[in-house]
C-alpha cells in the first residue's frame, strides 16, 4: 500500500471513530463535584481559585488589589489595540467594534481545522494586515490581550462545541488532563481536583473549576502579565514534564477544555495571583 494511502485509511479510521465526549455533562459533574467538596463556597466565588478557598491568602490578594499590578498592562495593551497597522487597518477589523470578545475564546474554527485561543486570533489578524506575529506567552501580546480580557469583564465565558471535530478536540484536551505525566507522575487533576486544596511547598492548589476566568494574570513571581499556556508550561515542569510549545495543537486542545469547564462563569481578567 501506498503511504499516501495508509495515511488516509488511518485518517478516516480516526473520522468515524465514535465520539463519546459529552462536553456539558462532564462540565456539570466537575461544578458538583466542587460544590460538594466546598459547600459553603458560592459558585461565582471559583473565579477566584486559591482565593476562593483561603482566607488568608485571600487578605493579601485583596490588599495586592487595591494597586492592581497588571493596571500598567492594561493601559498598554489599549495603546497597542488602538495603533492602526502599517497598512491602515486595526485590530477593530477583526474583532470588531467591542474589544471585549474574550469570552468566545477559545473557539472551534471549521476552516482553519483547529481551536483558536485569543492570542492565536491576534496574530493571525496581524499576519492578515501584514504585521509580524508577536512572542505568544508574554510581553506586547500578553498587554493586548490584557486589554481585551478587561474589555470583557463581567461577560460570562461562552464556549460552543459544536462539530465533530470540535468535540474531537475537546476530548484531546480532556485526554490531556487526565493522563499523567512526567517524574512525579501526576495528571492535571491529581493536584487540581483530588488533592485541591492540599499544601505544595507554599502553595495550595486551586480548584480547576474557574482556572480560566482571569487570565492573563500577573504574577509576583513573574513580575509581569502573561497567559494561561505559560501557566501550564509550568505546571508541566512542576512534576518534571517536558512542557509543551506555546499554542502548540496540544496546549491549544487543553485550553479549549479547560475554558469550557468554567462555561458560564463571569470573566474577571486580567488577574493577580503570587
Ligand atoms: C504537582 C501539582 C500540580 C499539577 C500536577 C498541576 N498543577 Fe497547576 N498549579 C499547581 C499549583 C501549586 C498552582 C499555583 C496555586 C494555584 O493557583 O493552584 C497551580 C496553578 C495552576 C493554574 C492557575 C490557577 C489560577 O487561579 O490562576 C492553572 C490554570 C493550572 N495550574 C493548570 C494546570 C494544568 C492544565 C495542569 C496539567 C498540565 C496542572 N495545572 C498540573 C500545581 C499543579
Amino acid at each position: 500500500m501506498k503511504w499516501t494511502n495508509l495515511i488516509a485509511l488511518l485518517l478516516t479510521s480516526m473520522m468515524v471513530a465514535p465520539v463519546q465526549a459529552d462536553p456539558e455533562a462532564d462540565r456539570l459533574a466537575l461544578r458538583d463535584f466542587y460544590q460538594q467538596k466546598f459547600p459553603d463556597i458560592d459558585l461565582a466565588e471559583f473565579q477566584n481559585g486559591v482565593y476562593a478557598i483561603d482566607a488568608k491568602m485571600r487578605e493579601q490578594w485583596v490588599e495586592m488589589e487595591d494597586f492592581p499590578p497588571y493596571e500598567i498592562a492594561i493601559d498598554e495593551g489599549e495603546a497597542l489595540y488602538n495603533t492602526p497597522f502599517a497598512n491602515g487597518k486595526s485590530y477593530a477589523d477583526c474583532f470588531g467594534d467591542d474589544p471585549g470578545v474574550k469570552h468566545n475564546y477559545p473557539l472551534f474554527d471549521q476552516a482553519r481545522g483547529g481551536v483558536v485561543t485569543l492570542e492565536v486570533a491576534i496574530n493571525n489578524c496581524r499576519k492578515e494586515n501584514g504585521e509580524e506575529a508577536l512572542p505568544w506567552l508574554v510581553g506586547e501580546l500578553a498587554e493586548i490581550s490584557s486589554y481585551m480580557a478587561y474589555q470583557s469583564r463581567g461577560k460570562s465565558i461562552d464556549i460552543k462545541i459544536e462539530s465533530p471535530e470540535a468535540v474531537a478536540a475537546y476530548a484531546e484536551g480532556q485526554q490531556f488532563y487526565y493522563t499523567r505525566r512526567g517524574q512525579l507522575n501526576f495528571d492535571c487533576s491529581g493536584c487540581h481536583q483530588q488533592q485541591v486544596g492540599q499544601n505544595l511547598r507554599a502553595e495550595r492548589t486551586s480548584p480547576t473549576l474557574g482556572h480560566a476566568t482571569h487570565w492573563p494574570v500577573y504574577r509576583g513571581r513573574w513580575q509581569f502579565v502573561g497567559n494561561i499556556q505559560k501557566r501550564f508550561q509550568e505546571c508541566n515542569i512542576q512534576v518534571r514534564a517536558v512542557p509543551f510549545k506555546a499554542q502548540s495543537e496540544t496546549y491549544r486542545n487543553l485550553e479549549y477544555f479547560l475554558t469550557y469547564m468554567s462555561n458560564g462563569m463571569e470573566l474577571n481578567g486580567p488577574g493577580s495571583r503570587r
